[in-house]
């Protein structure tokens, strides 16, 4: 009984949304519902065979209880019953396929969602896991973001994801997770969101000491929005403010190794950190901190205390003008978007 309550008291939570905003019991499309529909067939099934169980364990418990009268009686035993045989392997059959026939009916329908051949309508994004964050890819536009995703809101998106060093896995409860990231290998993995909204999602598989700040954002938009930020994120970043300017001189001599920026006099640029294009527009700095001037300014000074095991050296050594202007220029990295739902208020 003790582990019905721990039980009971871990799916109270897990609705809840427990862990962060992540809302796991709350699909906001089909893909999310198929999945979620199937959990609750067979959280339904389990709990009534556990109460059928617990009720007979009860009763058998009550009625051969120990009393004076029954002090030397010796049970008969009931071995070799056919009917009481029959009845306990045809039960479980019984249930085994009520929950084998849609979890075969969902794979077949996930894995031809995401099959090449259905791709005519489909946007497909590559997605790299990286300790501690996510980059996507629009391949076709030649765009890419790290840890916020945008896609067009009830339109079907497959992801195509890999991972440059460990396993990891890519996970968004309430539009269809979640599926692993190995490295030298893809899988794929099909959402949809209904309506459009920023849906939380994070790595599910243990990384790393960043695992569980491995965090992303999908944020769904109307299609005409998702184009109109398409069209941003294609645009050059061009600070207009000397000291914006300064900082992108120190970006170009400090970061570019391994950020980079959606900007043509930067020749070389690095793809081991985050591209920062559109940096601006995300609601927090490397997942972990809500993106304002302050935080900035600590996360270039140890961010290995907010995301431990992150690559990121700390800035420190930066002097103060330096840093100023850097951050000046980091927070110019905006599109100066009117979404309605990309940009933080
Ligand atoms: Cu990546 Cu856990």
């Amino acid at each position: 009984l003790r582990w019905l309550w721990l039980f009971l008291g871990s799916a109270l939570l897990l609705s809840m949304g427990g862990c962060s905003q992540i809302e796991v019991l709350n699909p906001k499309g089909p893909a999310a519902r198929d999945q979620f529909h199937l959990f609750q067939l067979t959280l339904y099934l389990m709990l009534a065979v556990l109460a059928i169980v617990i009720f007979i364990y009860i009763y058998f418990l009550v009625k051969y209880r120990w009393t004076p009268e029954r002090k030397n009686v010796v049970p008969r035993g009931s071995a070799g019953n056919k009917k009481l045989e029959i009845t306990w392997t045809v039960i479980p059959i019984i249930i085994l396929i009520i929950i084998a026939v849609p979890t075969v009916q969902d794979t077949y329908k996930l894995s031809k969602a995401t099959a090449p051949k259905q791709w005519k309508d489909t946007l497909m994004i590559k997605v790299t896991a990286h300790q501690f964050w996510w980059e996507f890819e629009y391949p076709e536009e030649g765009v890419k973001t790290s840890d916020v995703v945008h896609i067009p809101a009830n339109r079907d998106v497959v992801f195509v994801i890999t991972s440059k060093d460990t396993i990891h896995s890519l996970w968004i409860p309430q539009l269809g997770g979640k599926m692993d990231a190995v490295p030298g290998k893809t899988n794929r993995l099909w959402i949809k969101a209904d309506n459009t909204g920023t849906y939380e999602g994070k790595c599910a598989e243990l990384c790393g000491a960043g695992h569980a700040y491995m965090l992303f954002q999908v944020k769904a938009d109307s299609q005409a929005d998702f184009d109109k930020w398409m069209g941003q994120m294609k645009q050059e970043e061009v600070p207009s403010t000397e000291k914006e300017k300064a900082g992108r001189e120190v970006f170009a001599k400090t970061c570019l190794s391994c950020h980079a920026v959606n900007d043509d006099s930067f020749k070389k640029m690095g793809d081991s950190a985050p591209n920062l294009t559109g940096f601006a527009d995300h609601d927090r700095i490397a997942s972990v901190l809500p993106n304002t001037k302050e935080n900035l300014k600590k996360w270039l000074d140890d961010s290995e205390k907010y995301k431990p095991g992150s690559k990121m050296p700390p800035f420190n050594m930066l002097s103060k003008k330096d840093k100023n202007h850097l951050i000046a220029y980091l927070q110019s990295l905006t599109r100066k978007q009117d979404l309605e739902n990309g940009r933080q208020k």
